[in-house]
């Protein structure tokens, strides 16, 4: 009986140990989900009229909904995270935590298409050089939400 417990014991400690790590390795950070959302920094091919569709499918923001309206940033990684440098403004929301880049940047701005019905997700694609406004968070302090481009 003793015996049967400790072994119960080792097995729900067992499960609750698997469950904490396939939830740490499902959970994205919010850091994770701005680089999913907003960063592709390789080349941009500015005549790819079918850049929106695939990436925002690629990057898994046509899932359960189409997301309305999204923008990729194809700048460095260390020039996106270095605007949170940048002096900090009020977000649209309300908040402080926004930074305007001093440079702009190379985008493409993807919204979805009057006609579109999930799941069929279609956008069309701009091509813009804006300044961008991130939300910054973190002990390492870095963008977590694309508030604008200006
Ligand atoms: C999109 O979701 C699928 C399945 O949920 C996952 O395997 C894939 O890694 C995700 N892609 C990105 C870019 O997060
Ligand atoms: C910058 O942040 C500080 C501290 O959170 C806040 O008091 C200040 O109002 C912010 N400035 C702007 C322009 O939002």
């Amino acid at each position: 009986m003793a015996q049967m417990s400790s072994h119960m014991i080792l097995l729900l400690l067992g499960l609750l140990l698997l469950g904490l790590f396939q939830q740490s390795a499902a959970k994205e950070s919010p850091a994770e989900k701005f680089q999913r959302q907003h960063m592709d920094s390789g080349n941009l091919i500015s005549d790819d009229n079918n850049y929106c569709n695939r990436m925002m499918k690629a990057r898994n923001m046509t899932q359960g909904r189409c997301k309305p309206v999204n923008t990729f940033i194809h700048e460095p990684k260390e020039l996106v995270d270095a605007v949170c440098q940048e002096p900090n403004i009020t977000c649209k929301n309300g908040q402080h935590n926004c930074h305007e880049s001093s440079l702009p940047m190379t985008l493409t701005h993807c919204s979805q298409t009057g006609a579109s019905k999930y799941p069929n997700c279609q956008y069309r694609a701009s091509y813009l050089t804006k300044r961008i406004i991130v939300a910054c968070e973190g002990k390492v302090y870095v963008p977590v939400h694309f508030d604008a481009y200006v």
